[in-house]
């Protein structure tokens, strides 16, 4: 059997922890492409040193992109992650990251049209849901082949933070966190559960509420700790199961970044944006999206969401146009 191959475009914080654990996973080969001169170089043969102790068979390769060949490597990867831009700092909103990474996203797009148009591909870059909607325009890719990091990640966290507080096994937490990856994200109560019971039976509505400003500010609260960027653990497993859902057509039900159209972008009055809903990923990428009903408070905080999204994604056509 071949291997798969998946590249990771970004050999920062994120995607060393996203190579080194789809290299643990033994999920396939790994390529690993960033701009800094050594740098994928480095920690490609470093992960790839642990696999003993692991007894993992994958291989784990770096390249730099400024010799303009490094590209070539990603030539037919089963899947994509793309890391590669600016982190946050305190005091900044993924927002703030919006016109430098799209340049750079642009630049990676053009990459991936080039040599892999048929991969799928996870966002991770943030705004993510934005760069996902700036990849899909840059590269051409099928947007069901693209998904953005965000639910993964945010319910994660939302999951765990329920169950320190109840004190249960976070096995047992279902939760998801749609909408935009950015403050305004929705972490749906009414279908958050613990085996079945549902939260607000277990939690007090004060309780809730501050464990759901704890998600939604979860990103910013690691920021605030580490000072000179954003978290990684979290977000590298978060990634992890998006990608190992793809590789091993598993189907997981995992909220993500997706392309509303058609009945979905009818159901969710979003069209042609990338937004967090949940859906089916498996070898075909997107397989499934599931549409949510809101009650009334729950569709204000949607609407407010979707606004904030098709604003930034308005800024990203902007952008495109000033540099053709
Ligand atoms: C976070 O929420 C990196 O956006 C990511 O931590």
């Amino acid at each position: 059997m071949v291997r798969k191959k998946i590249s990771v475009v970004g050999a920062g914080n994120v995607g060393a922890t996203v190579a080194q654990f789809v290299a643990l996973k033994e999920l396939g080969d790994v390529y690993l492409f960033d701009v800094v001169d050594g740098v994928p170089e480095g920690k490609g043969l470093d992960i790839m040193e642990g696999n003993p102790h692991w007894g993992t068979d994958v291989e784990v390769k770096g390249f730099t992109t400024t010799n303009p060949e490094a590209y070539k490597n990603m030539e037919n990867s089963d899947v994509i992650v793309i890391t590669a831009g600016l982190a946050r700092k305190p005091g900044m909103s993924r927002d703030d990251l919006l016109n430098k990474n799209v340049e750079i996203m642009s630049d990676v797009a053009r990459n991936v049209k080039k040599y892999s148009p048929n991969s799928k591909v996870v966002v991770v870059s943030n705004p993510a849901d934005i760069m996902a909607y700036a990849f899909q325009k840059v590269s051409g890719v099928k947007p069901e082949y693209i998904m953005g990091l965000g639910g993964s990640l945010d319910s994660s966290r939302f999951r765990t933070f329920l169950a320190m507080e109840l004190n249960v096994s976070v096995e047992d937490v279902n939760a998801f966190v749609i909408g935009g990856h950015g403050d305004d994200m929705v972490p749906f109560i009414r279908y958050s559960n613990v085996s079945g019971i549902p939260i607000s039976n277990l939690l007090s509505k004060e309780k809730i509420d501050e464990i759901v400003k704890r998600t939604r500010f979860g990103g910013g609260e690691i920021v605030n700790y580490l000072k000179t960027g954003s978290a990684y653990y979290a977000p590298g497993i978060s990634i992890t199961a998006m990608v190992e859902s793809i590789i091993k057509d598993k189907h997981r039900v995992i909220p993500c970044a997706a392309y509303l159209e058609g009945d979905h972008a009818r159901h969710y009055g979003a069209s042609g944006i990338f937004i967090g809903v949940p859906i089916n990923i498996g070898a075909n990428g997107v397989e499934k999206i599931y549409d949510m009903d809101f009650t009334s408070e729950e569709k204000q905080l949607w609407e407010k969401t979707v606004k904030g999204v098709q604003e930034n994604c308005k800024k990203v056509d902007d952008f495109l146009k000033s540099k053709n």
